[in-house]
C-alpha cells in the first residue's frame, strides 16, 4: 500500500503561555500543502523494517517506527510491517516532514488493519508521538491549539500558490522556543486576525494577518531566515513567513506560474525551493 504524507506550513503562529511540563501553548493555523513524501507499507511475516532514500534517517527512533510500533501496541498484535519511505520533504524545515510520515503509517496501518481503531484514539496516538501530528492525521487546514493537538478544522475554500525556501542554516526547535522564553516577547495575535479574514473571505486580509511569533527570534538565531523573507517580497510575495520553527519560510505568490519562477530565481541563487499550494 502507498500512503502520501504531506508536509503543512503556520499561516499563523502565536504562542500563547508555557505548560507546567515545559511545553507551550499555542493558536496556530496549519495548512497541509501539495509538498509530499511517500510511504510504501508491505505486510511481511514479522517485525518491523525500514528502509528510506535518505540513509542518515534509517534509525530505529524514526517517527515512521515509532507510529508502527504504537499502532500494533494498541491493536495488540505482533508488528509484520515493512516500511519504506521515499523522502521529499526537507527536514528539519519546520514543516512538520517527520509528523507527516507518522500521520501517515498510522493512517494506512489502520486501513491495512480494516479501521481497527477509530479515529477518537487514532487522534490520541497521533498526539503521543508529537504535537503535529494530529494536524498532519487530520490533513486539513485547522486551528491547532494546546501545544498543538486540539484541532478544529476551519472550512475554506482559498488555496494559496507558495514558494518554499531553506538556506544553509539549520534550528532546533527546542532552542527556538528557549530562546523565545529568554527574549519576553509580547504574545502576538495573528490567528484571531487569520480567523475573522477567513470567516469574510477578504484574499488580501486573508494574506496580510499570515504571521509567525518566533521570527524575532529566527531573526537572531539564524539571519539568513530574514534575508529569504525579504527576498520572496523583493519578487513579488504577497506576504512572507516562517513555518513552524524555521528555518523554513514560505512566500505566497499570486499565481502558480509566479511562484514556479520564483522558485526557479532561489534555486539559482542556491537556496532548496520549490513551488507548492496549500490544501484545505
Ligand atoms: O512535539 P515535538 O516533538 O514537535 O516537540 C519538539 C520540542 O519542541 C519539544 O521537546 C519542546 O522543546 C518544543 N515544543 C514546545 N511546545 C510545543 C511544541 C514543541 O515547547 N507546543
Amino acid at each position: 500500500m502507498r500512503v502520501t504524507a504531506n508536509a503543512k506550513i503556520n499561516l499563523t503562529l502565536d504562542i500563547t503561555g508555557v505548560r507546567p511540563d515545559g511545553f507551550h501553548t499555542l493558536r496556530s493555523v496549519m495548512a497541509p500543502i501539495s509538498l509530499c513524501d511517500e510511504i510504501e507499507l508491505t505486510e511481511i511475516e514479522s517485525g518491523i523494517l525500514f528502509d528510506c532514500n535518505i540513509k542518515e534517517l534509517v534509525t530505529p527512533d524514526n517517527l515512521c517506527v515509532k507510529a508502527a510500533k504504537l499502532f500494533f501496541e494498541t491493536i495488540g498484535k505482533e508488528p509484520s510491517i515493512s516500511i519504506y519511505l521515499e523522502k521529499n520533504i526537507p527536514f528539519p524545515a519546520g514543516l512538520g516532514g517527520g509528523s507527516a510520515d507518522a500521520a501517515a503509517v498510522l493512517r494506512g496501518l489502520n486501513e491495512l488493519y480494516g479501521n481497527e481503531i477509530d479515529e477518537k484514539t487514532m487522534f490520541e496516538l497521533a498526539s503521543k508521538l508529537g504535537s503535529d501530528v494530529p494536524l498532519c492525521l487530520s490533513n486539513r487546514i485547522s486551528l491547532c491549539e494546546g501545544r498543538g493537538e486540539i484541532l478544529t478544522p476551519i472550512t475554506t475554500s482559498h488555496c494559496f500558490n507558495i514558494v518554499i525556501a531553506i538556506g544553509k542554516a539549520r534550528l532546533s526547535t527546542p532552542e527556538v522556543y528557549r530562546k523565545y522564553d529568554a527574549m519576553g516577547l509580547d504574545v502576538c495575535n495573528d490567528t484571531d486576525e487569520l480567523l475573522v479574514s477567513l470567516k469574510d473571505g477578504d484574499f488580501d486580509k486573508i494574506v496580510s494577518s499570515f504571521g509567525n511569533a518566533f521570527e524575532p527570534v529566527t531573526d537572531i538565531l539564524a539571519p539568513e531566515t530574514m534575508q529569504i523573507r525579504s527576498r520572496m517580497m523583493q519578487l513579488g510575495a504577497l506576504n512572507s513567513h516562517l513555518s513552524g520553527s524555521g528555518p523554513s519560510v514560505y512566500g505566497v505568490f499570486e499565481s502558480a506560474e509566479i511562484a514556479n519562477d520564483v522558485a526557479k530565481i532561489l534555486q539559482n541563487e542556491g537556496y532548496f525551493a520549490v513551488s507548492c499550494v496549500t490544501l484545505n
